[in-house]
């Protein structure tokens, strides 16, 4: 079977959807839609990889997974056209993982820098799963032979290895993949879609730190689910310095949060940075800061709204998902399929 283009990404239902998580993933599985069939997916199986206390528990995980599909869904995903589910529903993800673990190794695993930040200092407690979890990554992406896959900064080395895991496993069965009728490469290389001006947003207190779900001050992150106020005051109190802003790229090199919150314009407004500081550049930044308040809440409240009105109706959130799983499950069982035909697992046809 020939590969066709097909795009694929997941979010974590781990909480406090952030406008990282917006503008470094969420705004381009809108964009791809025009072009691609595309698979979303709110990874639950992933969610469990750090400890239960985190991860909230099954009550929370649900109403978790309700509102990443919510999120999707307010942002402009149509789900009648592309596929919206859970990771859970579609039992290929964990069966090709474990394919997988023995096509990865563990020098590959050991180099992966999102476990030694997430593991931190104790990692003989991390859990398995853990440190597998760019595995079963990789399953998600190769069940649907995904061609590319819109994700920020921070997944880059996972996306490598999922191409090492891919390149190996067409290698090491070649033989097998040409007996069984494919052509050439079974599973394609995914091709990371890491575009915008905010593929790495900054935490709005530090520049230098990510943007992220975990941070314990929730000043330091503009949530999916903030109101119109708390988006405006947070973007007023995000750190900048004393200067005005630069009229050029450049001007932002040695600047952190001020090249933060002009990414962050730029990408809500869909406009070069460069077109930004032409009309900023010289301006202070409490001018910038209204701006920036006004345009952040004009595209994040509607979202916000919507999220609100989705998750008031969990039968349908549920609805979509469960329908979003069957379609996933129908092209998963292909793959499953073909794979134990290619690994030589006898199996009912
Ligand atoms: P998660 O839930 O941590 O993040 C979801 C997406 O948001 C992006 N992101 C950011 N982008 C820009 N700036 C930030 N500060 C920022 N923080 C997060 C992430 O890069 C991601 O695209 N491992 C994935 C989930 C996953 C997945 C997959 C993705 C599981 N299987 C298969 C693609 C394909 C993750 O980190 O999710």
């Amino acid at each position: 079977m020939a590969i066709t283009e097909r795009v694929f990404s997941g979010v974590q239902p781990t909480g406090n959807l952030h406008l990282g998580n917006y503008l470094g993933a969420i705004v381009n599985f809108v964009k791809l839609q025009e072009t691609h069939n595309c698979v979303y997916c709110v990874v639950d199986m992933h969610a469990i990889t750090v400890p239960v206390t985190v991860w909230g528990g099954p009550d929370e995980l649900r109403r978790n997974t309700r509102e990443v599909t919510a999120a999707f869904i307010a942002s402009g995903i149509d789900p009648a056209k592309q596929i919206i589910f859970n990771q859970s529903q579609v039992s290929g993800h964990a069966e090709l993982a474990w394919v997988f673990n023995c096509v990865a190794r563990l020098g590959w695993l050991n180099r992966m820098t999102q476990f030694k930040e997430k593991a931190g200092k104790d990692r003989e407690n991390a859990s398995v799963g853990l440190y597998d979890y760019p595995v079963l990554m990789a399953s998600d992406i190769l069940l649907y032979r995904a061609t590319h896959v819109p994700v920020g900064e921070d997944q880059k080395q996972h996306l490598e290895l999922c191409r090492d895991i891919a390149q190996k496993f067409n290698n090491d069965f070649s033989a097998s993949i040409a007996a069984q009728g494919h052509d050439g490469n079974y599973f394609p290389m995914p091709e990371p879609v890491i575009t915008g001006a905010a593929t790495r947003v900054m935490s709005l207190r530090d520049g230098t730190k990510k943007m992220s779900k975990s941070d314990a001050s929730d000043n330091s992150r503009i949530n999916l689910t903030d109101d119109a106020d708390t988006i405006a005051q947070k973007i007023r109190r995000a750190k900048t310095d004393p200067e005005p802003l630069p009229s050029e790229e450049d001007g932002l090199k040695t600047r952190p949060e001020a090249d933060n919150l002009v990414g962050i314009y730029s990408a809500l407004a869909d406009r070069p940075k460069s077109e930004v500081l032409r009309e900023f550049g010289g301006a202070q930044f409490s001018g910038f800061k209204t701006s920036l308040a006004d345009l952040a809440v004009e595209k994040l409240a509607p979202i916000a709204a919507e999220m609100k009105r989705l998750t008031g109706d969990p039968g349908y959130i549920d609805q979509v998902l469960t329908d979003g799983g069957d379609r996933a499950r129908a092209i998963a069982n292909e793959t499953m399929n073909a794979v134990r035909d290619i690994m030589g697992f006898i199996h009912k046809r």
